[in-house]
């Protein structure tokens, strides 16, 4: 028998005077979530929250904001609100950047059976939240999309460039996924927890794509409703989409095409080597050409800045999310350079000893680059990117 346990002091339990034991009424727990990524979005979370508490008024909500840890104290505004106003909180992650992981998180640390995704930009019109609401509660909905490319929606003041590649997009996109919706690149939507939590598994935390990648996760027929808005022009701060956002978007497509068979980071680890085969030759020719340095040490310098571009390339395409910045790019630099110096001898040993048992020298150099993409990517995902790595 466990004496120690039984000689601990019974927890106290508050009589009421008349002696009877009272629960403690708990307060009631939300039916909906709005899960708000913010970056950088000091100047916008309070009018967000103000607008949320009119048009939310009667529904039980909470708002879960998750910043990345933004410079300019979005995190602390949002802590003030949440002062005031409990059901304002603020999650916020070191270390990591994401719209996609964020609103993951965000969901996840909700209890509330309905799940909604917005901008904290004010460029999602909130005033459609009750109407998405009533569809998954009453209307039979599993997934509620705010549309700008149905009924009356639109998509505001963009340039046209922008409006051409979401356009392009749109239309890729049907590749991986089956369901009727106008607007799968939406950041705005609503759904059931049953339906994220089937989804959630197979999701990217990477990239902006969060309702496509619902969407290509879902193989079964579901409920969806639509409903129109028009995107609004942001007053403060930038957006945070830039460029990149077409990789990232390959990357997802690519992913859920073929990413039962290859890591997505391997392939894109694997692409940035073969650039950074084209600059090693450019940088080589360069040398001997404009340089008095000789083969040897054209080709050690050569394949120094190799290393220096794919490290940096690496860092904001294929790490993106985890991507290093100020004196921490330089250390990602040093381990980079080791993890990658450790590679070339393997690759070298690799293909040497296959050449002298007779293997042809192509498939011999073939396997030692092999070998050594292999374990470059093996040590600089866990040392330089990964898990291993403090944060900062
Ligand atoms: N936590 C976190 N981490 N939030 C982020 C990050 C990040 O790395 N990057 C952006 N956000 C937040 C922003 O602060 C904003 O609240 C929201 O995510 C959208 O970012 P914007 O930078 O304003 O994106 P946008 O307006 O250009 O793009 C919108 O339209 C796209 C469709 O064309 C977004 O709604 C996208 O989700 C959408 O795909
Ligand atoms: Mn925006």
């Amino acid at each position: 028998m466990n004496t120690r346990a039984m000689s601990l002091p019974r927890p106290q339990v508050r009589e009421r005077s008349s002696g009877a034991r009272r629960p403690v009424a708990a307060a009631k727990a939300p039916q909906l979530v709005v899960v708000i990524p913010t970056y950088c979005e000091r100047a916008n979370v309070g009018e967000l929250v103000r607008r949320l508490r009119v048009v939310l008024h009667g529904i039980r909500w909470e708002a879960v904001f998750v910043d990345d840890d933004s410079p300019d104290g979005t995190a602390r505004v949002i802590r003030g609100i949440g002062h005031k106003d409990r059901r304002v909180r603020c999650l916020q992650r070191l270390g990591r950047r994401g719209l996609a992981g964020a609103c993951i998180e965000g969901m996840l640390a909700s209890n509330a059976p309905y799940i909604a995704v917005m901008d904290a930009d004010l460029q999602h019109d909130e005033t459609i939240l009750p109407r998405m609401f009533e569809h998954l509660r009453e209307g039979g909905a599993q997934l509620v999309v705010a549309t700008r490319y149905g009924g009356a929606g639109g998509i505001g003041e963009w340039e046209a460039s922008r409006a051409a590649i979401s356009r392009h997009a749109t239309h890729l996109s049907h590749l991986v996924y089956q369901h009727p919706v106008s607007d799968p690149m939406s950041g705005f939507f609503m759904l059931k927890r049953d339906l994220f939590e089937e989804a959630m598994r197979e999701l990217s935390t990477s990239g902006f794509k969060l309702l496509l990648d619902i969407l290509a996760s879902i193989k079964h027929p579901i409920q969806i409703a639509e409903v129109p808005y028009t995107f609004r022009s942001r007053t403060h701060g930038e957006s945070k989409l830039d460029s990149v956002v077409v990789w990232d978007f390959a990357m997802l497509m690519l992913d859920k095409l073929l990413g039962r068979y290859v890591p997505m980071r391997f392939v894109a680890f694997s692409l940035v080597g073969g650039a950074g085969i084209a600059v090693h030759m450019a940088a080589v020719t360069l040398l001997l050409k404009f340089t008095t340095l000789g083969f040897p040490a054209g080709q050690s310098l050569a394949a120094v800045l190799t290393m220096v571009f794919n490290y940096a390339v690496n860092n904001v395409l294929t790490y993106r999310d985890q991507r290093r910045s100020g004196l921490s790019w330089l250390t990602g630099l040093v381990s980079f350079m080791a993890a990658c110096s450790l590679g070339a001898f393997a690759n070298v040993t690799i293909a040497t000893f296959a050449f002298s048992r007779h293997v042809p020298w192509a498939l011999a150099a073939l396997a030692g680059i092999i070998v050594g993409a292999v374990w470059n990517y093996a040590m600089t995902s866990r040392f330089t990117w990964g898990k291993a790595r403090a944060v900062g």
